[in-house]
Order: structure tokens, then sequence, then C-alpha cells
């Protein structure tokens, strides 16, 4: 991954959370129930698909980045190591019908169509921080559900000590695959219990609707205290393995992005800091944002991690 922009941006206008959890509620409960019923055909259309979609324990209390930034400058190189270019070229993707395998050290494998996935876990939205390697941040108000909900659906064994994830493979329409960019198909990988951690998610949409295909649709993982390249697109198959799996970005250049990526200021990447982030839309005048231990995710996570040294980790 390469650094092209020069560093500017930050502003995280916090809020309350209960204030804010409350208010999106409210707005959501609005937007679904009164305002759909009482406004005319045309403006009712404007309401978003999955307004209605609840705000889920774990969202956080962050002002959202512009949806237009998120969906037009985004890491996919199946596509393109071009960030804008996925935006397009992702259009030809075809995302249903999609069946995700599963496989390995699980009672109930095979091949499930992500329509039943979708029955079997009710969507909520969580606003994340999500923190690139490449030093720059966002906020996104993710739709989808807990990654363990469904995980556990699949029955893991005691000897599921890892869990792998598997982007389509499909050159043809996926045409960076015809490239050396990276080893294909990408792959990416958690140990069981980050798996299992209530703030790792499986997204379906993003800002009330279903998510754009240039950020991972139809289905993607969104892992908030990890750089986001362990945050998969396009996701055709899981897999529970006894060993750790080889990871896509750790293969192609080891001694820059490891297995555990968990985003740590303190450890720079071998060409650049971590200490600080651009955030994404913001002006080149707005300084950057100094990056947090875990993503600011920390007191959820770190004990997940108390046997590692995190000096080391990466
Ligand atoms: N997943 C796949 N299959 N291919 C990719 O190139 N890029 C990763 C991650 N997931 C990538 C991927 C990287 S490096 C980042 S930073 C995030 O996706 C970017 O997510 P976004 O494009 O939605 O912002």
């Amino acid at each position: 991954m390469l650094i092209k922009e020069k560093s500017p941006i930050l502003s995280s206008e916090i809020t309350d959370k209960t204030i804010f959890i409350n208010r999106r509620k409210i707005i959501k409960a609005a937007a679904g129930i009164s305002i759909t019923s009482m406004l005319p055909a045309p403006a009712s259309a404007l309401v978003k698909k999955y307004a209605q979609v609840p705000v889920g324990p774990y969202s956080g209390d962050f002002k959202s980045t512009a949806f237009e930034d998120v969906a037009s400058y985004t890491n996919y190189y199946e596509f393109s190591t071009n960030k804008k270019d996925s935006t397009v070229l992702a259009k030809n993707l075809k995302t249903s019908p999609w069946n995700i395998t599963v496989e390995g050290e699980a009672e109930k494998t095979g091949i499930f169509n992500l329509e039943d996935i979708l029955k079997a876990n009710p969507l909520e939205e969580r606003v994340y921080r999500f923190r690139c390697v490449e030093a720059w941040s966002m906020v996104v108000p993710w739709l989808g559900f807990p990654l363990a909900a469904m995980l556990k659906q699949f029955k893991p064994t005691a000897k599921a000590k890892f869990v792998e994830f598997t982007t389509l493979y499909d050159p043809e329409v996926m045409i960076g695959q015809k490239s050396k960019a990276l080893g294909w198909p990408y792959v990416e990988g958690l140990r069981i219990d980050e798996a299992m951690h209530p703030l790792a998610f499986m997204a379906t949409g993003m800002y009330d609707e279903e998510l754009p295909k240039q950020n991972g649709a139809p289905l993607r993982l969104v892992v908030p205290w990890k750089y986001g390249f362990k945050s998969i697109k396009a996701i055709v198959k899981i897999r529970f393995s006894e060993t750790m799996p080889g990871t896509a970005w750790n293969k192609m250049a080891p001694s820059e992005y490891g297995f555990y990526a968990n985003v740590n200021p303190e450890v720079a990447h071998p060409r650049w800091s971590q200490s600080r982030e651009r955030i994404l839309g913001a002006s080149i005048f707005t300084p950057k944002r100094k990056t947090e231990i875990f993503n600011g995710y920390g007191d959820q996570v770190a004990s997940l991690y108390k046997r590692m040294d995190l000096s080391k980790q990466f």
C-alpha cells in the first residue's frame, strides 16, 4: 500500500453517546413510521431503504464522514490500485445471488445462500471509526450484524482457533486480479476470540443503504480496532482452522503487514509513522488526528492481547 496523498485533516464532533444514539433512534423511527406514511409518494421515495434499522449498542458517538468521500475513495485491489477507479469498475460485479462456502472446523459446513444468512441475522447500525494502515481514517455508519452471531450458527468445533475469510476470485470481472498487485484471492483472518468479540462486524450496508459495490458488497468484514486491510470485501468463503491462516498482505510484504495488525500509534510502519492520521474529507488546513491505540477501542479489546508484546505484534 502506497501513500500518495500529502497529509492534512481531522475533525470528529463528539456528541454525548446516549444523546447521539437516542437522536439516531428518533430520526430512524420517524423516517420509518410517521414521516414515510405522511409524505406524498415522490418525497417518501427519498427515505432511505434501511432508515428503520436500529442503532446497535456498540455504535459510537462520532460524526460520520460524508458518504461521497467514503464511496469514492476506496482500496479494492481486485479492481484497481487507484482509489477512484473501483467506483466505476466494480459496477460490473454481480452481487446477487451470492453464496458463502463454509469449511473446516465446524459442525455446519457447506454452501449457504446469503439471503438465508441475512434472514437469520437482524440488521443493526454501527457507527465505527476506521483507520487505514496508510494513515488516513474515516467514520462510517455501517449496517450489518455481529460476526459472532453468524459464526455461531455454523457451530465451530473446539479445534477452531482461527477463522479465515476469502474474497471472490473472478478475474474477468475483477480485472485487477489479472495483475500481480497481490496474491489472489484476497484472504484475511482473525483469531477465533477476536472474531467472537462483540465489536467484530459483518457489514451489508452503510448510510442506511446497501453497501456500494466498491465498498465490499454484498458482505464485508469490519474490525474497527485493526488496520483497514483486515476488513476484507466481497466474502465468498469462511474457513475455521486450527492454525493461523496466511493472509494476502502478510504474504505480500511480511515485514510491513502483520497478521494481527492492531492499530498502534507507537509501532511505525517501516516506511511511515503511524502516530497520526489524515481524516478523509477534511480540509488540507485541518491538523492530523492523533492515532489512538486499538483505534480508540482499547477499553473493549485490550484484554484480548494481554499476553502479547504490543511493541512487536504488528
Ligand atoms: N478487501 C479486498 N478484497 N480487497 C482489497 O483490496 N482493501 C483493504 C480492505 N479490504 C481490500 C479489502 C484495505 S487496504 C482497506 S483500507 C479497506 O478495505 C478499505 O475499505 P474501503 O475501500 O471501503 O474504504
